[in-house]
């Protein structure tokens, strides 16, 4: 399940609707949802901030925006693979702290709640992570990533957020542009993604969403 409850009516086990269309259809007249939950539009791995993250998410579009609302992909491992020895093995060394609260902060959202935190309390997981399938490493970071443990928390952040960048450059991402019936299955493991802005009342945009989990990221 998600941490985010906002529904919309569109309560369903272990599915989650990503979507701009309340349940008679119509596009929701409370407008794009920046304040509420912004965090589909920052760079994240699902679930990070929890102790087994996603391992993979499926994501379905049921209706599919004309222009803009791709669903972009930074791959970590490219991103790993083009950082120099030095700093590959210091990084290795570090862990990361990972928060629900931290990662509506970082995005901008509204604070999270008593009742989320209580569902997703701060874990640590390691900065480079060894893909359990592939043996590969790649970063392990994204919006959900508060700061690197035993580290200063805003020079931690401030390093994380600089890999961030370094790691979602255009040359180490992918844009998908969405057609109707697309279902796009990916490897949160090895990416970062989020969602592109798009015009919230011209265009109707409903996904459905469900996740599948890993295990403990090493
Ligand atoms: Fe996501």
């Amino acid at each position: 399940m998600h941490v985010n409850q906002e529904s919309h009516g569109y309560e369903r086990p272990n599915f989650h609707t990503v979507t701009n269309l309340d349940a008679d259809g119509n596009v929701l007249d409370e407008g794009p949802p920046a304040a509420r939950f912004n965090g589909t539009r920052t760079w994240h791995s699902d679930k990070s901030y929890m102790p087994q993250p996603s391992m993979a998410t499926f994501l379905y579009g049921v209706e599919v925006t004309k222009q803009g609302g791709e669903t972009l992909f930074a791959s970590l491992t490219a991103a790993y693979d083009a950082l120099d020895d030095a700093t590959r093995q210091r990084l290795d060394t570090l862990s990361c702290v990972y928060s629900w609260a931290q990662s509506m902060r970082n995005s901008g959202s509204r604070a999270a709640t008593a009742e989320e935190i209580a569902l997703s309390p701060p874990v640590t997981h390691p900065l480079i992570r060894t893909h359990p399938g592939t043996g590969r490493k790649s970063l392990y970071i994204g919006m959900h990533a508060s700061h690197i443990a035993d580290m200063d928390e805003e020079a931690g952040r401030a390093e994380l957020f600089e890999l961030l960048d370094f790691a979602t450059q255009d040359r180490f991402v992918y844009a998908h542009k969405w057609r109707q019936g697309d279902l796009v299955v990916w490897d949160n493991a090895s990416l970062v993604h989020k969602s592109a802005p798009f015009d919230w009342y011209k265009e109707r945009r409903h996904l459905h969403r469900t996740v599948v989990r890993g295990g403990t990221p090493f």
